[in-house]
């Protein structure tokens, strides 16, 4: 198959570029090709044209967001019309990155693929109008909403946590929000074996299981070996400009209804410290 993605730069699309195989894959950065323009995108597919177009590029900052709320929308909603035109126009099958930020986080069992989008933030609600404009477009889309994002190369909470860890011998975490970490490595796998399928739909891509940040943290400390103390708090202590759900677990059966299983996110994590450690250490050589 040929396979284009938009956001190949980011914290998912470098393990994308990594990890497919088999395929002839081109990536493009925001650099490459601007989604916001149509032009461009279709310039960057043209050549191709792809079997699968996977939508990765996103405007990510979610408090940023609140405050460039037309620059959002630019980015996350217009900008995959536009992926979306071009796909269409092509004949190319596409794949939409979404987020569990499209839920409001009231439920208190796991989100499964029916359940109401209700975002309670700018990104959320970018994210739920362009499921709702693509499924419109192409009505066979796929749309894979994940959550808790993580992975070498890039920006995320480990990285945060480990670079807090290593000059403060306590940390405070809240306990408060619920959800599921996802490695960027599994969830790039998953994203493969879904187009090998030709999925369409709606289908939640988490790691296993899940936790609080404060779960998540002490997981991160614990098995980098580091001293420092990580303690429990809550949201209200870290009043941030985007409201998050407190409740974003997503359920994996509409993943395993195409027979993928990704592992527990503590494996995940441990891949993520050792790629790391030797990211670290090469550095320093
Ligand atoms: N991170 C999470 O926790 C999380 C959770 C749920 C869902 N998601 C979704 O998963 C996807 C991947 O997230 P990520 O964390 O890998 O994102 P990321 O690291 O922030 O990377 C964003 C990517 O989007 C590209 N981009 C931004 N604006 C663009 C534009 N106007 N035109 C073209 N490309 C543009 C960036 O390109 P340049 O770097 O070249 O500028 C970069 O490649 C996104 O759709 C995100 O919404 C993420």
């Amino acid at each position: 198959m040929r396979i284009a993605i938009f956001g190949a730069t980011g914290l998912l699309g470098k393990a994308l570029m990594e990890e497919w195989s088999g395929d002839e894959v081109r990536g493009f950065g925001s650099k490459d090709a601007d989604i916001r323009d149509p032009a461009q995108v279709l310039a960057a597919l043209q050549g191709m044209p792809p079997d699968w177009v996977v939508l990765a590029a996103a405007y990510t900052d979610v408090d940023g967001c609140e405050s460039h709320g037309d620059l959002a929308f630019a980015v996350n909603t217009q900008g995959a019309v536009n992926v979306a035109n071009a796909a269409k126009s092509l004949g190319s099958r596409l794949l939409f990155l979404s987020s569990d930020y499209v839920f409001d986080g009231t439920k208190t069992a796991p989100y499964e693929t029916s359940d109401s989008r209700a975002p309670r933030s700018v990104y959320g609600s970018t994210k739920a109008e362009a499921e709702c404009a693509l499924l419109g477009i192409l009505p066979k889309c796929c749309i894979v909403r994940t959550s808790w994002l993580f992975g070498v190369g890039g920006k995320c909470f480990p990285d945060t946590i480990l670079k807090l860890a290593a000059s403060r011998p306590k940390i405070e975490v809240v306990n408060d929000q619920r959800g599921c970490p996802t490695y960027a490595r599994d969830l790039a796998r998953g994203i493969m074996q879904l187009c090998r399928k030709q999925a369409t739909g709606i289908v939640h891509v988490t790691n296993r299981g899940e936790c609080t940040w404060f779960d998540f943290a002490r997981e991160i400390v614990a098995a980098s070996g580091l001293a420092t103390t990580v303690c429990p708090t809550t949201s209200d202590k870290f009043v941030r400009p985007a409201a998050r759900p407190q409740y974003s677990v997503l359920s994996p059966r509409s993943l395993e209804a195409y027979g993928i299983a990704l592992p527990p996110w503590q494996e995940g994590l441990r891949d993520y410290l050792a790629r790391r450690h030797e990211q670290e250490a090469a550095k320093s050589l």
